[in-house]
């Protein structure tokens, strides 16, 4: 089985949908084994989302993903990076499928509720800066 980082991001933790975002993975059988509820700075922001560093809205996403708590968790399961891209929707919420976490929830492109990795080699990267080994219970 497969394992994968989601963020419940600030938009979604200040309007109390942890629990409705967690439901729609659980019922797509992906399994919460890592959770905790913490606050980034801007800085910290900046280290994870690295790789969109000279992208225009950089700034606007750091700021963003440090203006309130997120909820970071390890998602383990079949397929978990897919899956959970699947029940995420696409980034902007205007081309989100309906049923979709980012289609009910999300506010806008920036503001878009949740984070799932892309690909194997950054799940294990992103679970890594968020989690020692022994606070994933598979
Ligand atoms: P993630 O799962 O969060 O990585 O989303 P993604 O893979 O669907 O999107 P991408 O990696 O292209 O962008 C990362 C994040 O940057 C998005 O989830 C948004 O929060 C943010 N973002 C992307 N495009 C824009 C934009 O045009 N404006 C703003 N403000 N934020 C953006
Ligand atoms: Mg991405």
């Amino acid at each position: 089985t497969e394992r994968t980082l989601s963020i419940i991001k600030p938009d979604a933790t200040k309007r109390n949908l942890t629990g409705a975002i967690n439901k729609k993975f659980e019922d797509a059988g992906l399994r919460i084994v890592a959770q905790k509820r913490i606050r980034l700075t801007e800085e910290q922001a900046g280290r994870f989302y690295d790789v969109h560093r000279e992208r225009p809205f950089f700034g606007e996403l750091t700021e963003f993903m440090a203006s309130g708590p997120v909820v970071v968790q390890v998602l383990e399961g079949e397929g978990a990076i897919a899956k959970n891209r699947e029940v995420m929707g696409a980034t902007n919420p205007s081309d989100a499928a309906e049923g979709t976490i980012r289609a009910e929830f999300a506010e806008s492109v920036g503001e878009n509720s949740v984070h799932g990795s892309d690909a194997p080699e950054t799940a294990k990267e992103e679970i890594a800066f968020f989690f020692s080994g022994l606070e994933i219970v598979g």
